[in-house]
């Protein structure tokens, strides 16, 4: 970039910053309701609501109250919900069978909500965690996970949320071709307008510490997810795995966590030029919600800081707990 020769004091920095009136007008990014995506925790029952212990202010809750929350962040101008179940220890297992009932959990939230908020996106998580009696996202061998079986069982996981009613299917899951082999079935049964949002950059981090209680996956885990996901010294491997799952049909890719990997963030989209999203995942609200309970920051500027951080990186959208929150806040402030 070649500033000329200008200098001070005919260049005076301060002068756009002097008040709120012309900050407003030369903020380069700034956000609105339509950036986020919302993440939400599905239990069995009916009017239940379930504070998360590790995530304050977020919840556990049955179908029908996803239903109403749902309709509250559609009126609040969120474009798309995500749904992640907890469900019952009885019901996971090795095979992971859950994973593919058409009647289970998230496709029975997704049906609901479909049919109750019809102008609201849902989006389901495909890998199998929640479902396994191991907690890891694919089939485990012999203390493997491995990769090809797994691919298949979560095509036929991605097949009946999809069936469900699911507009956009988040592959999390981070095995190899799972993109392809998605897309290809999706395509075979008719299922041409589902999006593939792949969770193409996801590293193996501490950060997903909360969300693994509040799925239940906390206690079922054995071992670590670093056969699988990505390796936090890496950049160049994040765009490889975006490449691929460009190629293999995704149509918009995520990096996973948020802050922590904005670099990844600014390059994917500088390089590829497609739709790319951040998770701000459990472990950074956990961060700010400790920080905040203190004292110790201001959370409301906290949170915004934060979310504008993903905007400026080149993200089109953030997947954030705080999304309705901060919904709210834009549009008392507008
Ligand atoms: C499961 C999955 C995880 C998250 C989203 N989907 C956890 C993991 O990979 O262990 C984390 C989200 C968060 O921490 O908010 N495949």
């Amino acid at each position: 970039m070649n500033f000329g020769s200008a200098s001070f004091p005919r260049i005076r920095m301060r002068r756009t910053r002097q008040a709120p009136w012309s900050r407003d007008l030369v903020r380069e990014t700034t956000l609105h309701a339509a950036d986020f995506i919302w993440p939400i925790f599905v239990v069995e029952g009916e009017g239940r609501i379930e504070p998360v212990g590790a995530m304050p202010g977020v919840d556990r809750i049955s179908i029908d109250i996803a239903v109403e929350r749902a309709r509250e962040a559609a009126d609040l101008g969120i474009p798309c919900i995500a749904l992640f179940p907890n469900i019952d220890r009885s019901l996971r297992t090795e095979d992971c069978a859950e994973a593919w009932n058409p009647d289970n959990l998230v496709c029975r939230a997704t049906r609901a909500i479909r049919a109750a908020v019809p102008d609201i996106g849902v989006m389901e998580d495909v890998a199998l965690d929640p479902y396994s009696a191991t907690g890891h996202d694919g089939i485990v061998r012999d203390g493997i996970i491995v990769n090809d079986e797994s691919v298949e069982a979560l095509v036929r996981q991605a097949l009946v949320q999809a069936e469900a009613g699911a507009n956009i299917i988040g592959p999390s899951d981070m095995m190899d071709g799972r993109i392809g082999a998605m897309r290809d079935a999706l395509e075979g049964a008719g299922h041409q307008d589902v999006l593939l949002l792949s969770y193409a950059a996801k590293y193996a981090s501490s950060f997903y510490g909360p969300f693994r209680e509040a799925v239940g996956a906390d206690a079922t885990l054995k071992g670590d997810k670093k056969t699988y996901q990505m390796d936090s010294g890496n950049t160049d491997e994040a765009l490889r795995e975006v490449a691929l799952d460009l190629a293999e049909g995704a149509d918009m890719v995520m990096v996973k966590p948020g802050l922590a990997y904005l670099d990844i963030c600014q390059r994917i989209k500088q390089e590829f030029r497609v739709p790319t999203y951040a998770y701000q995942v459990s472990g950074e609200y956990a961060m700010i919600e400790a920080a905040a309970a203190n004292g110790w920051i201001d959370r409301e500027k906290a949170i915004l800081e934060s979310l504008s951080a993903f905007r400026r990186a080149g993200c089109d959208g953030i997947l954030t707990y705080y999304a309705v929150e901060v919904a709210r806040m834009l549009r008392a402030s507008s």
